[in-house]
């Protein structure tokens, strides 16, 4: 892969959760993160109308950026386009859904696997055939959240009526026999502190963003410049709103934040 950076994407906020982890991982690789809060929420959509939306986004991260490997950080684009996607490109192109259910799968040895996600998601089943797959008889229990989603976009979702929503539902999953729960949508990988709190004494939360970021490890060349890599996101949409976002979560890490409308600018200028 050289140095090319890593590209990593998602409908909005939810894809810095591996943003986050490879940035643990692996400091020094450069990172390109597309966020697209203009077609936001990616969950609420059929297959047909996303794949005009992703499609764009990947070419430019493919031929304007040329990054060396993509991470579709959003459960709902890993569900419905990543075979499409693998076919259309040469690049490696990594998705949540395999790496969240081997991982749910080595830590929950017995009772059922809940998944929250998106009602895209959901309706595709991509978390229970991959689970179903690794393990034959697995039961799968899986929860829509949309209106958490939005929460969780909107930097709102840490309040008392949210806290006190979701843990009734998580001792729901739990009552139904439910051991362990798949972040199956990006957003909630973000938070999975906020979940593993409100679950304590339930049953453990997956995080997909960390064995994502585990899998980044086998495309990294052997040696690592010297230097920290840049971060640079890409917003297609409302810059200044996603801005505010990306400011409330105050992650530890600088970036520099574009519209895409001046991408080729940019990318002209900064990459050559
Ligand atoms: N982060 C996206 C996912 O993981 C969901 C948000 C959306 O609906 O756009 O599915």
């Amino acid at each position: 892969m050289k140095s090319a950076p890593i590209g990593i994407m998602d409908s909005g906020i939810g894809g810095f959760s591996v943003v986050l982890e490879v940035r643990k991982l692996f400091p020094f690789c450069p990172i390109v993160y597309f966020a697209d809060p203009l077609h936001f929420p990616y969950g609420e959509k059929r297959k047909e109308e996303l794949a005009p939306i992703v499609q764009p986004v990947v070419d430019f991260l493919v031929h304007g950026i040329k990054v060396g490997l993509l991470v579709v950080a959003c459960g709902t684009v890993s569900s419905l386009l990543l075979p499409e996607l693998r076919k259309r490109y040469t690049l490696p192109i990594l998705g949540i859904v395999e790496p969240a259910c081997r991982e749910a799968l080595a830590v929950v040895q017995e009772g059922a696997i809940g998944v929250l996600a998106t009602r895209a998601t959901i309706r595709v089943g991509a978390f229970r055939q991959a689970l179903t797959r690794f393990r034959p008889g697995v039961e799968v229990v899986e929860e829509a959240w949309p209106e958490f989603i939005e929460a969780v976009e909107g930097g709102v979702f840490d309040t008392p009526s949210w806290r006190l929503w979701a843990r009734e539902r998580l001792e729901a999953l739990h009552a139904r026999g439910v051991r362990g729960v798949i972040m199956g949508c990006t957003h909630f990988a973000l938070i999975s502190t906020f979940f593993e709190e409100l679950a304590r004494g339930l049953f453990p939360i997956v995080n997909p963003a960390v064995s994502c970021a585990q899998e980044v490890g086998k495309f990294l060349p052997l040696g690592q410049p010297q230097k920290p890599g840049p971060l640079t996101v890409f917003v297609r949409g409302d810059r200044e709103g996603f801005l505010r976002v990306i400011e409330r979560f105050c992650f530890p890490l600088e970036m520099d934040v574009v519209s895409f409308e001046n991408a080729c600018r940019w990318v002209a200028h900064a990459w050559g």
